[in-house]
């Protein structure tokens, strides 16, 4: 065409993936498959990498139908000036027997590095993180970024209820499009799902499940992302890139959903100067608002505990002072 048409009127001009790796990618195809902004641009250290999965992802626009322009750089976050929204998806995987807290010493100043750049040419941006392990390198990329807490969370709440609702649908052969479920804590074997507030098409779960059917649910939720890193060497992708495009999707639509993120507390649930998983209001400001729910004694406790382990890495986080 000679004559430049305005395409879709996007809300959104421009998102970025930071981390071309198995998540970045699935992450920046879900987000040109529901055309969640004028373009995405990936990027990665890796040479021609995130170039590379950027123009496959763009040669499905006409097979998948989508307008969002897919671009990827190596480096250059020149390419990232104006995004909206950036996540952050950096870092070495884990590899089997690895805990997500064994990451903390290479993934830190990576988290820290690619934060300070990406917001030096977006400095309105919505930051979400999405490397391990979440919750400290979400404190992390708090500290670098030196924004308003409410503009840096991390996503691992809607990847966790993702599992816990996939393993629900299992158990009792329904569609996992009907189960709501909720669960609080860090991303790692001390988080909280909460079966009193999980149902089935309104029915609470506690009348179709019994406890013991229950407790082993929750424990492959709690270990899911290393049952497949047992299975495939290294940690999951899927899940993971679709949970961070529907955090996206949220705040780019300023949807107001109500989604277990990793937000920072301050004072929320006894809690200081910690990320961690909650309820919040999603929408075009980022986390507008952390829901309190009334936990009884058992859950308040078992989050107590989650938080006490996600301290314990934010004290590995201040040992290495990088800021
Ligand atoms: C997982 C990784 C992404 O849970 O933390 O699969």
């Amino acid at each position: 065409m000679t004559k430049k048409k305005k395409l879709k009127g996007f809300i959104m001009k421009k998102i970025t993936v930071i981390g071309a790796g198995n998540v970045g990618a699935t992450c920046a195809n879900v987000i040109a498959h529901k055309d969640l902004a004028r373009e995405v641009v990936l990027v990665d250290i890796k040479e021609g990498v995130a170039e590379g999965k950027a123009l496959d992802i763009w040669q499905t626009s006409s097979i998948n139908n989508f307008s969002t322009r897919v671009t990827g750089v190596t480096n250059d976050y020149l390419k990232t000036k104006g995004s909206g929204v950036i996540v952050i998806t950096s870092g070495i995987p884990r590899k089997p027997g690895m805990s997500r807290d064994d990451l903390i010493k290479t993934n830190a100043s990576i988290v820290k590095e690619v934060t300070e750049k990406s917001i030096r040419y977006s400095p309105d941006a919505i930051i979400i993180i999405v490397s391990n392990p979440l919750d400290v390198m979400t404190y992390a990329a708090y500290k670098a970024a030196n924004k308003i807490s409410k503009k840096v969370f991390g996503m691992a709440g809607i990847l966790d209820t993702g599992r816990y609702r996939a393993f629900l649908a299992n158990a009792l052969d329904v569609s996992p499009k009907d189960i709501h479920a909720m669960l609080m804590g860090g991303h790692g074997d001390s988080m909280v799902p909460l079966r009193r507030y999980t149902s089935v098409a309104g029915i609470p779960i506690t009348e179709l499940l019994n406890d013991e059917e229950l407790d082993a649910i929750d424990e492959r939720t709690k270990k899911g992302g290393g049952e497949l890193v047992n299975l495939m060497g290294t940690s999951a992708w899927y899940a993971p890139g679709a949970a961070a495009a529907q955090m996206v999707e949220a705040i780019v639509d300023d949807q107001k959903r109500i989604y277990p993120v990793c937000a920072y507390l301050n004072g929320e649930y006894g809690l200081k100067d910690i990320y961690m998983g909650v309820p919040v209001i999603l929408g075009k400001e980022g986390v507008e608002e952390v829901i309190e729910l009334k936990l009884n004694t058992r859950e308040k406790e078992m989050v107590k505990e989650s938080a006490k382990s996600i301290k314990e890495v934010i004290g590995v986080l201040d040992k290495m002072k990088l800021f």
